[in-house]
């Protein structure tokens, strides 16, 4: 597979060519934003981790019967993936109350949901990525109803297949954000990347953050976080 020009340069990675118009390399950076784009710095070693991670979280989805746009992983920083149209859209899924939900309606920290919520967050960041309804999707035909239900299914899997894994890894999957994309023959699929950047993933035993809030909120031990939390992924996924 053969790299071509730089086609992107997002806030955490760049996306290349490749002599395969279905495939783009992603290579991952250690920039760090928050806040769109407000707060910027490095974590060092992050990119490693999060292209390493993704992958193999997008492996375990793919096996658990979600389609994710993952191929190949080329080097420590860099994934050979499927091209697709990405949906506009930013999928959060929450299991228990904290971050923009608290401050969006003033709701107590840590409550754990019976239900697991689903939100639609309009990928745009001239207007801040907005929140966003169903009705408000389809008026703008950023997806049909039937890709929005297909999203729903598959974010609901996404969250139960890591919310298992995660928790024989010690680890509480608090909340995360998706995103999707069309290939050539329409059909939806896992895009993007999961990582520490795009979960909140806390300490099951002590509740420690061992994600990018530690960025977001100045916390400190970033770098220390993300080791912690792939060392806790390397200690149980084994075989793929
Ligand atoms: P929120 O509580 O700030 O809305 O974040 C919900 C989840 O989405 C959390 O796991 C962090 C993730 N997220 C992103 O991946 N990208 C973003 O730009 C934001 C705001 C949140």
């Amino acid at each position: 597979m053969e790299k071509r020009e730089q086609l992107y340069e997002g806030k955490a990675k760049k996306v290349f060519a490749t002599d395969d118009p279905a495939l783009l390399i992603v290579s991952y950076k250690d920039d760090a934003t928050a806040f769109n784009g407000l707060k910027k710095g490095t974590i060092a070693g992050k990119g490693v981790i999060n292209n390493q991670m993704s992958n193999r979280l997008m492996a375990r989805l793919e096996k658990a019967g979600v389609p994710t746009h993952f191929v190949e992983e080329l080097s420590e920083r860099e994934t050979l993936v499927k091209k697709v149209e990405i949906v506009p859209l930013e999928v959060i899924v929450r299991n228990i109350s904290t971050g923009s939900f608290c401050k969006r309606y003033g709701f107590p920290e840590g409550v754990v949901f019976d239900e697991p919520t689903v939100e639609y967050s309009y990928k745009n960041d001239a207007l801040n990525d907005p929140l966003i309804c169903d009705s408000h999707v389809l008026a703008m035909k950023l997806a049909t109803r039937e890709e929005l239900e297909l999203i729903r299914t598959y974010a609901m899997k996404v969250n139960e297949v890591l919310g298992a894994f995660w928790k024989s890894c010690g680890v509480t999957l608090v909340d995360f954000k998706l995103e999707f994309g069309r290939l050539e023959d329409g059909s939806i699929i896992l895009a993007d990347e999961i990582s520490p950047d795009t979960c909140r993933l806390w300490d099951a035993a002590t509740g420690k953050k061992l994600d990018k809030d530690r960025f977001r909120q100045d916390l400190g031990g970033v770098e220390e976080a993300y080791q912690e939390i792939m060392g806790r992924l390397e200690a149980k996924d084994t075989g793929f």
